[in-house]
């Protein structure tokens, strides 16, 4: 058994922390190199901490060793949304997602196909009606919000629109609480962020008991009837599902495919992917594997253990790193480049050797939600649209924290295709 590549650091001063949350991706790339070895360590929120950015160190941690490496009970999240499925582990967690995944498939599931529908109508119908560029990222958020605040708690901006506007702030200030709070590592808990990131979180948790008792149809009725192993589980779940974190995870991935086959140099790919079924699935594929919303996701071992041969402690920190695991030559030839027909190609039948939406026993529970909105999203796009960046020369650098986004806002013209029809034809 090998020693993990890398230096652990002393605490406090050899934190690394600021390099990585400025650019993680950089923080990755220069120690994989350096190491010449896809798992390495660092430290990371002051702790020891093992990166794993190969496909075959991912399925260890996340799926083989499920069982060794567990979620961290004290992670920010459950400063910020209590106790979660997120957090939680062992025959809790079991139970927790058999009751919760109820909700995420079959009937459930089915019966949001409409809503998905007319939420992308009504958000995409109107892209060129201005005849003014649009900046994409801000409207698939605007989009995501819709769709989550129907979905969940059954409120609509033109039914609510003062409880509407107001639970979307009280979302934003509660997200800047969890953003903030890695940052001032130094003084974790008493930015001024995080109170009102706490006062926040009270106002909305006000808002979710009033609809779980007074709101007995849809996702809340369900949730509210379900029998869930304490009383505050379905509120402080509720308040994970309409937190900011899933409407800016879903804008992400919009933003990611527009970008992806913006342009006249990409006018093959989006014909291609508005007759190929099957092109259009591993199009999907492609800007899942290129542009994960999330950067990874951390386990600390529960014993002394291993990761592809290298020796692990008990109590080490494992973080897995999607944006480099998907990026791993061994499996994907060309990493960097966009190339769709890998996946009925080279890497046929593959789809689980991705991470961004986890891997193993606890991947996303809303995995099939987020499929059938981004098909939906995307393929609305598709059959109504052309578009190009407008201007043509903006910067199409991306950040990847908190999710993963152009970083700078970018602006793209939608031309409707029954108007560039008309244009070719008269
Ligand atoms: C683009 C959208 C989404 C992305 C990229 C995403 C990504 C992820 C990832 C990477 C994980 C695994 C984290 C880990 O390994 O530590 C995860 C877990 C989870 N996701 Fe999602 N997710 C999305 C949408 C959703 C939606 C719509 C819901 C529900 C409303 C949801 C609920 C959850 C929950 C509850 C877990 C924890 C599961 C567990 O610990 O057993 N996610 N998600």
């Amino acid at each position: 058994m090998s020693k993990l590549p890398g230096n652990p650091g002393y605490s406090v001063l050899g934190d690394k922390s600021l390099e990585f949350y400025k650019d993680p991706v950089g923080f990755c790339d220069h120690r994989l190199e350096k190491h010449a070895s896809r798992v390495f360590q660092s430290r990371l929120l002051n702790k020891p901490t093992a990166f794993v950015c190969s496909v075959r160190g991912m399925r260890e941690l996340l799926h083989e060793k499920s069982g060794v490496f567990l979620k961290d009970p004290t992670d920010l999240m459950t400063n910020m949304y209590g106790d979660t499925l997120v957090t939680t582990n062992g025959e809790e967690a079991c139970l927790l997602r058999l009751s919760l995944s109820s909700l995420f498939s079959g009937a459930c599931l089915k019966s949001w196909n409409n809503d998905l529908i007319s939420v992308c109508e009504r958000h995409l119908q109107t892209l060129s009606a201005s005849g003014e560029p649009q900046c994409v990222y801000s409207l698939f958020k605007c989009l995501g919000t819709e769709l989550v605040l129907g979905l969940f708690l059954n409120i609509q901006p033109d039914e609510q629109p003062q409880l509407y506007q107001e639970i979307t702030e009280l979302c934003t200030q509660h997200w800047h609480g969890l953003i903030s709070a890695p940052v001032s590592l130094k003084v974790p808990m008493w930015s001024s962020g995080f109170s009102t990131a706490l006062e926040a979180r009270d106002k909305l948790m006000d808002i979710i008991k009033d609809k779980l008792e007074n709101d007995k149809h849809g996702f809340v009725g369900s949730l509210g009837s379900l029998p869930l192993p304490h009383p505050c589980c379905a509120s402080q779940h509720l308040l994970l599902f309409i937190s900011a974190l899933i409407p800016k995870a879903l804008a992400s991935l919009l933003t990611s495919f527009t970008l992806a086959l913006s342009g006249p140099q990409q006018e093959q790919i989006r014909q291609r992917a508005r007759a190929e079924p099957e092109f259009f699935r591993c199009v999907l594929l492609e800007v899942q594997r290129l542009w994960p919303p999330f950067i990874g996701g951390r386990r600390i071992a529960n014993k002394d253990t291993t990761i592809e041969g290298f020796s692990v402690p008990q109590g080490q920190v494992v973080m897995y790193v999607s944006h480099a695991v998907h990026r791993d030559p061994e499996v994907f030839q060309q990493p960097d480049d966009f190339l769709p027909d890998r996946w009925t190609g080279r890497n046929a039948g593959q789809e689980q050797l991705l991470c961004c939406l986890g891997n193993g026993p606890r991947n996303c529970i809303g995995a099939k939600l987020t499929d059938s909105f981004v098909k939906t999203a995307c393929s609305y796009l598709l059959t109504h649209y052309d578009w190009s960046l407008d201007p043509p020369d903006q910067n199409t650098t991306y950040k990847w924290l908190p999710v993963s986004r152009p970083a700078e806002p970018l602006y793209l013209s939608f031309t409707r295709l029954d108007a560039h029809t008309q244009k070719h034809t008269h």
